[in-house]
């Protein structure tokens, strides 16, 4: 413990226990509309409130979710909508024993005095918003920071350090409010840069949030860090192999975010579906027991992706669009201790 711990210190840590229970992930659907609409647009469905509404509704009704997915990530215009037949998600969440989370960024804005680095916004007003989202039944939150890599010193030192600022001001005022802030700095995997330069930035990184953590008095046994892998760049010339990119994780991890942690979660930022599904199996599959925290998915794209794309709005495709995201949640849960294998992909 720190020497400081918050009012709502056990239901904190309660809830991040739950969020990382084994076994299970966490279930990313907090697009933001325009980031919604962009994915619909790519696959012909109509961008609008009532589509947005039946995708997720479609999503957190998938049978036996619960088995693998312990809560997912709302956006704000989710976590007040119902299903057709007016229950709303929020009770169809926790009839289910899952746990309500929601994002509570603004959104990543060009950073002033950069040359195209962005800092992610959100605080003014956020108590207050932490306050209502914790009335309507949330226990977390997600707060998304982007570091972008590139070849001309990016990313800049006040990139990171204002990043890492605010993600630790988010996580104590989510803390006062009772809710378990799930911390992400996004190391994007964009450019061609090698996995040695993406294991720098991402250690860089991580020393930076850890020590602004500590500097704001978060409690860190209540806290979810939501963490891009150390991989190659995806126009890298030569990208490294499955299990490069496990070992070169797991070791940035463990050289980085202290083992009081509530856990550790993955997002898959653009990896392949089966990609992301290995690289997680084989982190546990390889390092299992070196690792002192919870170490899951909190997947989007990578658990949506093949759902999205058959579904394509209709409601006659609506139970094998279910399925196909079911298969990909399973597939991750089994992963997440290192039970997974790709032979499962064809079966
Ligand atoms: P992806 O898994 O699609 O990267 O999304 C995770 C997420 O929550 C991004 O903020």
């Amino acid at each position: 413990m720190t020497t400081y711990r918050p009012e709502k210190a056990d239901e904190l840590i309660q809830t991040a226990r739950a969020m990382v229970a084994p076994g299970k992930g966490i279930l990313a659907i907090d697009e933001s509309n325009g980031t919604c609409n962009k994915r619909f647009e790519a696959v012909g469905i109509d961008p609008s409130e009532e589509k947005r509404r039946q995708y997720r509704e479609l999503l957190l009704t998938i049978p036996d979710l619960e088995t693998y997915v312990s809560g997912a990530i709302l956006y704000d215009e989710t976590i007040r909508q119902s299903t057709a037949d007016g229950k709303s998600f929020i009770d169809v969440m926790r009839e289910r024993g899952q746990v309500v989370g929601i994002k509570v960024d603004t959104g990543a804005k060009p950073l002033a005095g950069s040359d195209g680095e962005k800092v992610t916004e959100g605080l003014d007003g956020l108590r207050e918003r932490i306050a209502e989202y914790y009335g309507m039944g949330a226990r977390f939150a997600k707060w998304r920071a982007v570091i972008t890599i590139g070849r001309d010193g990016r990313p800049t030192r006040g990139c990171i350090e204002a990043n890492a600022h605010a993600l630790a001001r988010y996580a104590a005022l989510c803390q006062e409010g009772g809710l378990v802030p799930i911390i992400e700095p996004e190391v994007l995997i964009d450019g061609d840069h090698d996995i040695d330069t993406c294991e720098r930035v991402t250690e860089e990184e991580l020393n930076e949030v850890f020590r602004q953590l500590y500097h704001q008095n978060v409690m860190l046994e209540g806290v979810i860090l939501k963490t891009s892998m150390v991989i190659s760049g995806k126009d890298a010339a030569s990208r490294a192999g499955v299990e490069e990119v496990a070992e070169r994780t797991v070791e940035t991890l463990l050289r980085t975010v202290p083992a009081a942690l509530g856990g550790v979660v993955f997002l898959s930022g653009g990896q392949g579906v089966e990609e992301s599904t290995a690289h997680l199996n084989a982190m546990h599959q390889r390092h299992g027991d070196r690792l002192p925290w919870p170490l899951t998915f909190s997947y989007a794209r990578a658990i949506q992706g093949p759902a999205l794309g058959y579904w394509k709005g209709e409601s006659a495709n609506a139970e094998e669009a279910q399925k196909r995201a079911f298969k990909r949640a399973k597939f991750n849960g089994l992963a997440s201790e290192g039970k997974y294998s790709a032979d499962m992909e064809s079966a």
